[in-house]
Parts: C-alpha cells; sequence; structure tokens
C-alpha cells in the first residue's frame, strides 16, 4: 500500500503558529514532533511508500522532516509537487497517475492527529480489503457536534447511501440526530485505477486536464542529503488549468463506489485552537503544559509560546499564543474565528 500524504493547507486556524511558510502540519507541537511527521510513522508499517504532495516551499519543510523520522526508507519515499494548489482531487489523481493501477493506496492529510493508534491499524485491514474489491473506502467518525465543516456519509453498514460535503446548519443537525451518519475523516482507501476512473467518468474535465500535466511533469531524483527521493513536479501553466475542486465534491459525493468503515480511531483535525486544547497534554488546574508559563487562580487556558514568560492571574478558559512576531488571545468557543484575523491581515497588507 501507498500513502499519498496531502500536504497542500495552510491551516490559518492556528494561526500564528501556522503561517504560509510554517503551516501547521509541521510545526512541532506534540513533543517535538509535528502532525506530518507522526503522519508518516503512523503509516509506516501498513504502507511500504509515501508519496508526498505538496508546493515546491513546502516540499522542503517535509524534507527536513522526512530525515529526522527514523526507520523510513528515503528511497521509498516521493514527491509530487504542484507550482499551485487546485485542491485535493487534482491533488490526489496526479499522484495516482504515477503508480500502478492495481496499487491501493491510503490517502491521508498530513494535519490530523489519531490517538488509537492499535484500532487504527486494524481499520486500515479492513479499508484495504473493500478496496480490494474495488470500493472507494472512506472512515467514518461518529459525529459529536453539528460541525459544518465536515462530510457527513449517510451510511447504511459499510453501504453508503449518500455523502454530503459540509452541510448548512441545520442540516448538520439534522444529520446529528439521525444517528447513521459519520462524519468523513478526509482519509480514502482505494486502488489507484478505480479512483481514476470514477474521476474521469464524474469529473472529467479535472481528469483530462490533470492527466496531461501529468504527461508533461518532469522527474528528478533529489540529491539532497542522503535522500533517493524521486520528484515529480507539474509545470505551472499546465497546473494552472486544472479545475480546482476537493475529491469530496468531485468523486465522493457522486461514486456508487463508496464505502465507510467505521473508524473509533482517536481522530481529531486539530483545526482549531480549541480542538488542540482537547489534544495536548495539561495539568491539574486545566492548563496546558508550558515551561514559559505562571499562572495564578487561572484555569483552563491553552497558554502557547515558548520564548517570552507567560502570566496569568484570575483568568479562565482563554486562548494565549505568542509567538515572535504576533500575539493571539482569544476566548475559548472562538477559535474558529481566527481566521478572520488572517483574512483580515491580508486585506490590510
Ligand atoms: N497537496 C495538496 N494540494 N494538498 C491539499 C490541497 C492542495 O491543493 N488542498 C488541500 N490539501 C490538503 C490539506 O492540507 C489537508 O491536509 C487535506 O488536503 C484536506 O484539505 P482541507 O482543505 O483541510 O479540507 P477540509 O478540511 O475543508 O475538508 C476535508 O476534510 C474533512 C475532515 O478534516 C473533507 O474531506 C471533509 O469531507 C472532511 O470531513
Ligand atoms: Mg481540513
Amino acid at each position: 500500500m501507498t500513502n499519498i500524504i496531502l500536504c497542500g493547507g495552510s491551516g490559518t486556524r492556528l494561526w500564528p503558529i501556522s503561517r504560509t511558510l510554517m503551516p501547521k502540519q509541521f510545526v512541532k507541537l506534540f513533543n517535538g514532533k509535528s502532525l506530518f511527521r507522526l503522519t508518516l510513522e503512523r503509516n509506516r508499517s501498513s504502507c511500504q511508500k509515501s508519496f508526498i504532495v505538496s508546493s515546491d516551499q513546502q516540499y522542503l519543510l517535509a524534507q527536513d522532516q522526512t530525515q529526522e523520522t527514523p526507520l523510513l526508507d528515503d528511497a521509498a519515499i516521493s514527491y509530487l509537487l504542484e507550482p499551485a494548489a487546485r485542491n485535493t482531487a487534482p491533488a490526489i489523481a496526479l499522484a495516482c497517475m504515477a503508480l500502478d493501477k492495481e496499487e491501493i493506496v491510503l490517502v491521508t492529510p498530513s494535519d490530523h492527529l489519531i490517538k488509537n493508534e492499535k484500532e487504527y491499524q486494524v481499520v486500515l485491514e479492513r479499508a484495504k480489503k473493500a478496496a480490494k474489491k474495488d470500493s472507494l473506502v472512506t472512515f467514518g467518525i461518529k459525529p459529536t457536534f453539528a460541525q459544518t465543516g465536515f462530510g457527513y456519509i449517510e451510511a447504511d453498514g459499510e453501504d453508503v447511501k449518500a455523502f454530503h460535503e459540509k452541510p448548512d446548519l441545520q442540516r448538520a443537525k439534522e444529520y446529528l440526530r439521525a444517528g447513521n451518519y459519520y462524519w468523513n475523516s478526509g482519509m480514502f482507501c482505494f486502488k489507484a485505477g478505480v479512483f481514476l476512473k470514477e474521476l474521469q467518468k464524474y469529473s472529467p474535465e479535472i481528469y483530462n486536464s490533470s492527466l496531461q500535466a501529468f504527461k508533461n511533469a518532469t522527474l528528478t531524483t533529489s540529491k539532497a542529503l542522503a535522500s533517493l527521493a524521486n520528484i515529480i513536479t507539474i509545470k505551472q501553466d499546465d497546473m494552472l488549468k486544472i479545475p480546482e475542486n476537493s475529491i469530496d465534491y468531485a468523486v465522493m459525493e457522486k461514486s456508487s463506489k463508496v464505502k465507510v468503515i467505521r473508524s473509533d480511531i482517536g481522530w481529531s483535525d486539530v483545526g482549531s485552537f480549541d480542538a488542540l486544547y482537547e489534544e495536548l497534554p495539561k495539568d491539574e488546574n486545566g492548563n496546558t503544559i508550558n515551561e514559559k508559563y505562571v499562572q495564578i487562580d487561572s484555569k483552563n487556558n491553552l497558554i502557547y509560546g515558548d520564548e517570552r514568560k507567560i502570566a496569568t492571574v484570575d483568568i479562565e478558559d482563554l486562548i494565549i499564543v505568542d509567538t515572535g512576531d504576533a500575539l493571539l488571545i482569544s476566548k475559548k468557543g472562538s477559535s474558529q474565528k481566527v481566521k478572520e484575523v488572517v483574512q483580515k491581515l491580508r486585506q490590510d497588507s
């Protein structure tokens, strides 16, 4: 099995930790390890090869971190570099075009956390079996609230009645109540050739322009350090001709080959500081553990910062993120709005 790792996102909801030049998947948030590195390590036993799809900027960060990852065979890592982001359908299609049609791929984002790794391996085995039978396998997470930023899978056992990407709040609430809807985790498992056929059927423009871009791509072998990685670079003109769309809208909402495997794997997309707070270790007062932090009568705060001392007095339920050039202070529960800060900063600059 080949692990296609998607590294294209910039994760604006974790500003100022996550920046254009250092997106959240590369920030060492968990015991000195990044979400990208945790992804590599988690899939190392089930996938003999990793295929990292990213921009040319992010590729350098990825390469640094693959070299920090022990027991990883450099020769088993390939990169596909996109000179422009066209969302996940083209990213996955281009990687699949480089593989044997029969190869089973496990597509994973690079910025998610999975706490129950044992169950994850069990779930992967089931996914692989279904993929061998030509299914497009999704991993269903039991929803806990009416999140509108996810895809919802309407399930009947492993069969999928419908896939609903990013519903409005009212529909998300209905799906939550219904009981047979799962969040789409954003991971997928299928044969490269089966995915490409479905893409060709339902989104032929993406398929055709991606194929053209793939045919014109250049293949090099990296000479950096010990790495022998193959690098496929798409030409910018070709990339810009590919329509932008996600795999969810381009294929998953339309295909009848979609299956779902219920995955109780301790999954989080770490999509906001509120989600990050839940995942970080905390002290007896519910404050995240930080050497630089001094608190008096303060509870349940997320404190991030590794340069200056941070002190709080009588403060509860705050998010305080201090970096070299920016400071964020937010109420817990409001951290989804951090992306509006980034939009505002971009407008103003
Ligand atoms: N290489 C590459 N190129 N990667 C990309 C690109 C791109 O153009 N666009 C996005 N990615 C990566 C992101 O970095 C992330 O790891 C993953 O693909 C998914 O993209 P998101 O932009 O984060 O998607 P989403 O969160 O809106 O929705 C997806 O994930 C949800 C779960 O987190 C969907 O699959 C939803 O259905 C799902 O519920
Ligand atoms: Mg996401």
